[in-house]
């Protein structure tokens, strides 16, 4: 348990990697959390199975932000089999850990990454496979 964000937090916080939109994308979904509000619009280029760009706008708390950033870093250029093996808790160890009351932020873009995964999926397969991401959020700290 951390009581204060870590430096690394505070980078991301401060110099969100990979902000913004992709105009090619082929893949683009967007979760909410219900409780806060906050909302994330995640976008990828995947080509050939493999993360080819990622972007990603927010509305959220600076730990959203830092999440969003470190998991958009994280699956950068990965296969999505790869991908799919990055979680919220992935990503908050990545960051060297979250206050105890923030770590269900990371929830947000570990939840975009899994629907816009499946989403890709779901399209090279043309098997539809309609999952609400708002409500398959985990549990709250
Ligand atoms: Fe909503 Fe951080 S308080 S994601």
């Amino acid at each position: 348990m951390y009581a204060t964000y870590t430096e690394t937090v505070l980078d991301h916080a401060r110099n969100p990697r990979n902000v913004g939109s992709l105009d090619d994308a082929n893949v683009v979904v967007q979760v909410g959390d219900p409780d806060c509000g906050d909302t994330l619009l995640l976008f990828m280029r995947i080509e050939q199975d493999r993360i080819a760009d990622i972007r990603f706008l927010i509305k959220g708390c600076g730990a959203a932000i830092a999440t969003a950033s470190m998991g958009t870093e994280l699956v950068a250029g990965k296969t999505v089999n790869e991908a799919l093996l990055v979680t919220d808790q992935t990503v908050t160890a990545a960051l060297g850990g979250l206050p105890e009351d923030k770590e269900h932020c990371s929830n947000l873009i570990a939840s975009a990454l899994h629907a816009a995964i499946n989403q890709y999926i779901s399209t090279i397969t043309g098997q539809s496979a309609p999952i609400d991401y708002t409500v398959e959020m985990r549990d709250r700290a």
